[in-house]
């Protein structure tokens, strides 16, 4: 069923009696009172983005505003791109498309990686289609140039037909910066751009050192054109505040209310959502466990005689299994007791969101179309899990076990504009809800967006694209 029809048949368009009341305004939600001995939990100071109407709609509809984000914001910004572990032997390559730019990442020796345009430089054929592969080699198909694993020209086939002068030019194909963060590989087009260490900022760092990044191996991914302009596409997952309207099959297991959300330097946030916990949303709280509940609770080692009778029961039932369990494949101890059911939704600006669980990871981009049409956006999203790990959760995509394998890491799944099914449960809502909104702001009836405090992480990461906009940032 369509969310439309879904949508007809519940009281969404009914007629309504109740009178609209609210408490007054406040933000500053208790979280949970979980272990924490390393204050990981701790919120960060927050910023006040004011409450004016956001009026400026060509960011979603100008062709030229479009052209420019890519050159003052794509072109230099630090990307994430994949993992150590997609190209984990020495030669192994993985193409890496962002916007109308291929870039092939390679390994080198050891944890050396090489990033270059996918361009032969004798008159620009592109130099690998297809998404990963080893090479010692890359030989381009148009008249047989051939290059090393780090983009320097190796040969030209007929040399002696080309004049000295002729060749006298650069010809190895040009660098991209790449650097890794635990095991998670990033790109950058700007070669004056700040390390991606200090870009990512020592308390993000530090605030994440529990998960296992760098052990982790790809168990998915999937790329998707979207019909949205690709900030429209990535606001919804910066906010919690739809969750209650698009994603109701959370209610039982999700708190998508009192989440916690962090604002870092450049751009980064985290959103602490509780899982495990119903929604106040849910008037009555039914009495069967969730889908969601039970994922968990297998992935905790319990089993069906031992899960819990009520839902209140379910978040200690799941934190003490895990604490209890030795010799898995993730040392528990290591993580606050809120991260061992909580999500933690870290965003690394300008269009990555991860969700993380200690068992693996859920990342997403959205990114301009290289068509260059700002309606449009590729949406793409790579799921990594720790090795001897159960189940992820649902919204990952990934149903059943999971079986990392670094030998039989799977291929990405291409899959069509109107696949809600390949897309998983979840992100398919926000995939159909969010072209609403594209169509919404280009009407002369729309006259810009208003903001929760649900939802300050869209505004402070509108402050900082401004800045790379205005020419603030370097
Ligand atoms: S375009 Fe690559 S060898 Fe001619
Ligand atoms: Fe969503």
């Amino acid at each position: 069923m369509s969310m439309d029809e879904e949508f007809k048949n519940t009281e969404q368009y009914a007629e309504s009696d109740d009178k609209i009341s609210y408490e007054p305004y406040r933000f500053d939600w208790a979280q949970p009172e979980w272990k924490d001995t390393r204050h990981i939990h701790k919120r960060a100071a927050l910023k006040d983005f004011g409450t004016e109407r956001h009026r400026d709609k060509d960011v979603y509809l100008s062709r030229e505003i479009a052209e420019e984000e890519w050159e003052k914001l794509f072109a230099k910004t630090w990307h994430f791109v994949g993992h150590m572990n997609d190209i984990h032997k020495e030669n192994r390559f993985k193409k890496v498309e962002i916007g109308h730019e291929s870039i092939i990442v390679t390994r080198g020796k050891g944890d050396k990686i090489n990033a270059f345009y996918n361009v032969c430089q004798h008159r620009g054929a592109t130099l690998v289609e297809s998404d990963f592969g080893s090479a010692k080699k890359l030989v381009c198909p148009f008249h047989k140039w051939e290059y090393g694993m780090d983009g320097s020209l190796k040969k030209i086939i007929d040399r002696e037909t080309f004049r000295e002068k002729a060749l006298c030019h650069d010809l190895n194909v040009p660098k991209v910066r790449a650097e890794s963060w635990r095991g998670f590989i990033f790109i950058n087009m700007d070669p004056d751009a700040m390390p991606l260490k200090d870009w990512i900022g020592a308390e993000l760092d530090q605030l994440l050192s529990a998960y296992d990044f760098e052990k982790s191996v790809r168990v998915r991914e999937v790329v998707m054109e979207w019909p949205v302009n690709w900030k429209l596409a990535h606001q919804a997952f910066n906010e919690g505040y739809h969750v209650q309207a698009t994603h109701p099959q959370f209610f039982p297991a999700v708190n998508a209310y009192h989440v916690q959300h962090d604002l870092y330097p450049n751009g980064h946030g985290r959103s602490i959502y509780n899982f495990m916990m119903p929604t106040p949303h849910l008037k009555e709280v039914p009495q069967d466990l969730a889908v969601e509940h039970k994922i968990f609770l297998r992935e905790a080692g319990l089993t069906e005689e031992n899960f819990p009778k009520t839902y209140a029961e379910v978040p200690m039932a799941i934190i003490n299994a895990k604490k209890a369990r030795k010799n898995y494949a993730i040392d528990y101890s290591k993580f606050s007791e809120g991260q061992l059911i909580d999500d933690w939704g870290v965003g690394f600006f300008p269009s990555t969101e991860t969700f993380l669980h200690p068992e693996g990871w859920f990342i997403q981009h959205w990114r301009p179309h290289p068509s260059g049409d700002p309606l449009k956006c590729i949406y793409s999203a790579q799921v990594y899990a720790v090795p001897g790990v159960g189940e992820l959760p649902s919204f990952t995509g990934v149903q059943g076990k999971v079986n990392p394998d670094l030998d039989k890491q799977p291929g990405i799944v291409y899959l069509d504009t109107d696949d809600l099914e390949g897309l998983g449960p979840v992100i398919s809502q926000d995939r159909e809800v969010t072209p609403r909104t594209g169509r919404g702001v280009k009407s002369r009836g729309f006259k810009g967006a208003v903001y929760s405090d649900q939802e300050i992480r869209i505004r402070y990461w509108f402050d900082e694209y401004y800045k790379y906009m205005r020419g603030h940032k370097p």
